[in-house]
């Protein structure tokens, strides 16, 4: 599909973004694990956790959608069916590294696939940690593991692992497959991130802590099902806080966001760069915190932007890009070498993308420089299949001369089901 994106200014209303795609994913393997029936609303719809229910209905978990409220038959720690066919976790790393924690740990074997880009993401990084937990993880001879492979389930044993990058799935993986074990895994971060999976663990009964930058994690006789609510996604109202901020006449309220400060690094960032954002309404909601965030029409400058604030934002760095287009002087983006292995490299296929449009933004090694303040025309540009480069574009398009062209421009279904009526809706 082809969207064609029209220049829009004076951006003004109080919107409704969906679910948090880390948090929906959890709600559904943490559900499927659990013993009763848990309950969610605001769950995320988009094809990456529809592939997580399917998954899990393919293992015997019954699961209802109806709307946005799914409801989950959670047949305890051990209830799993060893499925018929295939796991194929379509587009989604989520997933696909969450639940190889968990299938490590089940009394049978089974295959895992997804689609072209997962076939091109590292998975050794998730098989390596749960091979010492004695996994048994085969697929490709070489030495680095892509999908698909095979996951033989096995009796595991406690480790400490210090993970080589800041990674939530990586040490999601490891935490659901220490639920399992023989003792008490710890984990240890170099940096902290998201903490979705600790946090919803906790509140279906475990124990994890934490102490300083490890995780500490022991196996638990059962999880015990309980209502979620799912707060709207920070790294899709992102693109809305950008909107607001850069196009003229601007005021958006975006309502009920998870702020969980392992997510806000874009806040920061935006605040760094001198935009009004205020947040309201603050609540905590199943253990996340959330907030209505407000944006308004702002001057922004450059920055730099690396180290430890990378994982806090680092599904916002092409958003963050293109607000950088817009500010005065120049924003370094450093320290983002993950950004490779996302569903694009994101930093090739950013600045390719940028470039189109006239921006003048230059790749590194780990990450990109923008020198903002040239205005922006309006091309034909290509999400490559990446939802976060076609929602980047889209805003980028609202602001240039002209109008934009983005092709493959579906694959925002994949975490924002509705961006593009949403968008019009506010014009
Ligand atoms: C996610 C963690 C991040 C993020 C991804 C979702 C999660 O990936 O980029 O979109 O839900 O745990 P990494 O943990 O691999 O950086």
């Amino acid at each position: 599909m082809i969207k064609t994106i029209n220049s829009a200014e004076n951006l003004k209303g109080k919107i409704k973004v969906p679910g948090d795609k880390s948090i929906s994913h959890r709600s559904v393997m943490l559900g499927s694990i659990a013993n009763g029936t848990t309950h969610v609303s605001g769950f995320l719809t988009g094809d990456d956790c529809l592939s997580t229910i399917d998954c899990f209905r393919k293992m015997g978990i019954e699961i209802k959608i109806d709307g946005t409220d799914v409801t989950i038959h959670g047949k305890g720690l051990h209830g799993l069916k060893k499925p018929n066919e295939t796991l194929d976790v379509g587009n989604s790393g989520t997933t696909l590294r969450l639940i190889t924690g968990i299938l490590a740990a089940q009394n049978f074997d089974c295959h895992i696939t997804g689609d072209s880009s997962i076939q091109k993401r590292p998975m050794d990084r998730v098989s390596r940690p749960l091979s010492l937990m004695g996994a048994s993880i085969t697929g490709n001879s070489g030495e680095k593991l892509f999908a698909p492979f095979k996951i033989s389930g096995r009796k595991l044993k406690a480790i400490d692992y210090t993970l080589p990058v800041a990674s939530a799935q990586v040490k999601s993986a490891i935490i659901l497959a220490a639920l399992y074990a023989d003792g008490t895994t710890t984990i240890t971060e170099p940096e902290p991130t998201r903490n979705h999976t600790e946090i919803m663990l906790n509140y279906f009964g475990a124990n994890i802590k934490n102490d300083g930058n490890k995780i500490i994690c022991g196996p638990v006789e059962e999880l015990y099902a309980k209502d979620i609510t799912v707060p709207a996604d920070i790294s899709s109202a992102a693109y809305f806080m950008a909107a607001g901020i850069i196009s003229p006449d601007s005021d958006i309220t975006i309502e009920n966001v998870g702020v969980n400060p392992t997510r806000t690094g874009i806040i920061d960032v935006f605040k760094e760069m001198g935009a009004d954002i205020t947040l309201e309404n603050e609540k905590i909601i199943c253990g996340e915190e959330t907030a209505d965030i407000n944006v308004k029409t702002s001057s922004l400058k450059g920055v730099e932007i690396g180290g430890k604030i990378i994982p806090r934002l680092i599904d916002e760095i092409p958003i963050i890009a293109v607000a950088a287009c817009f500010a005065e002087g120049q924003t370094v983006i450093k320290d983002a070498q993950e950004l490779k292995v996302k569903e694009t490299n994101r930093i090739k296929t950013v600045v390719e993308e940028l470039k189109k449009m006239g921006a003048n933004i230059t790749e590194t090694d780990d990450g990109m420089i923008i020198n903002g303040g040239n205005p922006l025309k309006g091309a034909i540009v290509d999400s490559h299949g990446d939802h976060r480069i076609a929602m980047s574009c889209a805003i980028a398009g609202i602001m240039a001369n002209g109008n934009t062209l983005i092709e493959n421009s579906q694959c925002v279904d994949i975490s924002f089901p509705k961006f593009f009526e949403l968008l019009d809706s506010l014009r």
